[in-house]
């Protein structure tokens, strides 16, 4: 039997009804205060049973039980509704058109005003995201950064994930979209990762925050949220697409990913740039 289409057969069998989804929230409240209310049903039920197959559970009481004896399966099951799948360069269409359309639109608009450019990374995971902002900002804008002092600040709910993207050390499969020229001037060998130069890393800043938050962030001039909105409800996505526009000022920039996009009255906040990379210019 095909080993792939069997275990989906087996997750997809594993039921999680509403009773015990409310059980596994009350207790990821309680013992870690992580609210998983705020994301679809759907896709964390999918993943609950992903942690439930793996730890041998047959039924959802069996986890409940686990979950409320093994600090390690709770730590496990976090990590698991947060998914911090990442790369540099992610989707580098995009970042071609940051570089050619949006940035330099941004670097004129802190000259006439004379402020420094805030950049925010949202649900940043390892940092791949920021860091690759940081990346092309040295590349190619060395000579605005002389005028234009610019800070990058990174968040995500994660503080594992936040600590792993300080310490900026990755496997090849996270580089697979860098030129070798890249590669060769930011990274260095270290035991069989590769760890992103200071240059880079001093670029950033990283810290712990709730997405669902970002209507009470400092303001700043770009803000890049990808593949995060995606696990929010509507109602959620609506919250967090109004709070980023509430720190945007007019002129500056937003960017969803690929499968993502404006919803509600969050529209009418925003004008499109590029349909295709979801770049949006705030009203
Ligand atoms: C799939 S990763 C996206 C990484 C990166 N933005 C990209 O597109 O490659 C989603 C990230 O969102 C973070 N996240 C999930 N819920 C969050 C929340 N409520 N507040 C902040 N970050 C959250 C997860 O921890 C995870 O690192």
């Amino acid at each position: 039997m095909n080993p792939t289409l069997s275990g989906h057969t087996l997750i997809d069998s594993l039921e999680i009804g509403d009773e015990a989804f409310g059980e596994i929230s009350r207790i990821l409240e309680t013992l870690r205060n992580f609210s998983i209310s705020v994301y679809k049903d759907k896709c964390m039920k999918r993943r609950i049973a992903i942690r439930m197959r793996s730890c041998r559970c047959l039924d959802a009481a069996a986890y409940c039980n686990l979950l409320q004896q093994s600090d390690q399966e709770l730590d496990l099951l976090k990590k698991t509704l947060t998914i911090h799948v990442s790369q540099f360069f992610r989707n580098p269409s995009m970042f071609d058109k940051l570089q050619t359309i949006a940035l330099p639109q941004l670097f004129q608009l802190a000259e006439a005003t004379r402020e420094e450019l805030r950049f925010r990374s949202l649900g940043c995971a390892g940092g791949e995201e920021a860091y690759s902002l940081g990346i092309i900002l040295k590349e190619h804008f060395a000579r605005e950064l002389q005028r234009s002092p610019v800070e990058i600040y990174a968040s995500d709910i994660d503080a594992d994930i936040l600590q792993a993207a300080v310490c900026a050390e990755y496997g090849e499969d996270r580089l697979k979209d860098l030129p070798d020229t890249i590669k060769e001037r930011y990274f260095f060998p270290n035991g069989p990762r590769l760890k992103l130069s200071a240059k880079i890393r001093e670029m950033v800043s990283f810290h712990q925050q709730n997405i669902m938050d970002v209507g009470t962030f400092q303001p700043c001039h770009m803000v890049l949220c990808r593949n995060t909105l995606i696990y929010f409800t509507r109602p959620d996505q609506e919250i967090i697409l109004r709070g980023i526009a509430n720190i945007l000022p007019s002129g500056g920039i937003l960017v969803l990913g690929k499968s993502e996009t404006l919803v509600g009255d969050t529209r009418r906040h925003f004008t499109t740039i590029c349909p295709v990379e979801r770049i949006y210019r705030k009203l």
